[in-house]
């Protein structure tokens, strides 16, 4: 028996309906409605704003798997599902592309001040062209930093060759040489990346190490001209401290589509104009969230088997 826990392209219904019995639930639940309703269930596909703390996962005895709908678990107990023998999975690589499109979207915004234009224009305020309007900055030939060079990581740097860009890089160890060349990338540490990026790209899962890893103490050494994206989880960032960078010029500008008390936003960076905020559309694709659900649905057939999951985020060795 499968729950789904929320609506859901219907690719992945649809694959285990043909061997499973399926319940598909079609709303966010939270963690009290989650520990009423998991109980019967070997599966869970689950989405990021699912809680699955140690209660949910103990209330389900036959649990074998959860399946995340994204690369991100951070909801997910891990430790708790190790430890019940449940297998974890994620849904790494299908999103990678669409998810470093919208980083690059969220830059080019920043860069060239889009939403602000927009605005302008939508407000009647668009009275000609002026040469002081609006004025942004270039892109092109500047020094791209990313914070985690995974392959979300990877698949920004590679689209920042493109636009003529030197490629720095922080995160926990360095790449292999090869790689370094083929994205023509360079190691740093951190306090370098602060300095030198002209646009900083963070792309770190969220982790006890990497949780509040920007704060204005890291605001404050980046470069005034600096863009600061996050793709990647709000809470990466402390948004108190970056709306104060901004509210303050310590930054040019920052482009989220991710927030630390999601879907809660911070009210001074909801005011703030050199802002550019996504509802997490990081991999809002049709093609995407399709392959994402069918590799889910996947990854439960697999366990429920008896086989190894396709994606699992840990292996039980
Ligand atoms: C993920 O997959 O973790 C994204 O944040 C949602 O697409």
């Amino acid at each position: 028996m499968v729950f789904i826990t929320n609506r859901l392209p219907k690719a992945a219904y649809q694959k285990l309906s043909k061997n499973f019995k399926v319940t598909w639930n079609k709303s966010q639940l939270s963690e009290k409605q989650l520990l009423s309703k998991v109980k019967p269930y070997h599966a869970l596909l689950t989405t990021l704003a699912d809680p699955i703390t140690a209660s949910v996962l103990r209330s389900s005895p036959n649990l074998q798997c959860v399946a995340n709908y994204a690369v991100g678990y951070n909801n997910i107990d891990l430790a708790a599902a190790k430890k019940k023998q449940i297998w974890v999975t994620n849904t790494p690589d299908v999103l990678t592309e669409a998810t470093a499109d919208i980083a690059w979207a969220l830059i080019l915004a920043c860069a060239r001040r889009i939403p602000e234009g927009e605005r302008l224009v939508r407000n009647g305020k668009f009275k000609g062209w002026n040469p002081l309007m609006l004025l942004g900055v270039d892109v092109n030939k500047k020094n791209l930093g990313i914070f985690g060079m995974g392959r979300i990581g990877k698949a920004v740097a590679r689209r920042g060759r493109g636009w003529g860009m030197r490629v720095i890089y922080h995160q926990r160890h360095r790449e292999s040489r090869v790689v370094e060349n083929r994205l023509n990338a360079t190691f740093v540490s951190f306090s370098d990346l602060l300095k030198r990026s002209d646009i900083l790209s963070v792309h770190s899962p969220l982790t006890s190490e990497t949780s509040h890893r920007f704060t204005l103490v890291e605001f404050k050494k980046m470069k005034r001209t600096a863009i600061f994206v996050n793709t990647s989880r709000g809470a990466v960032h402390s948004e108190k401290d970056l709306a104060m960078a901004l509210k303050r010029g310590l930054i040019f500008s920052a482009g989220l589509d991710v927030y630390e008390f999601e879907p809660k936003i911070d009210a001074d960076l909801l005011k703030a104009q050199n802002c550019t905020l996504l509802p997490h559309l990081g991999s809002g694709t049709v093609e995407t969230r399709d392959r994402m659900a069918i590799l889910a649905a996947e990854n439960i057939e697999l366990v429920l088997r008896g086989h190894t999951p396709k994606t699992p985020v840990f292996n039980f060795k």
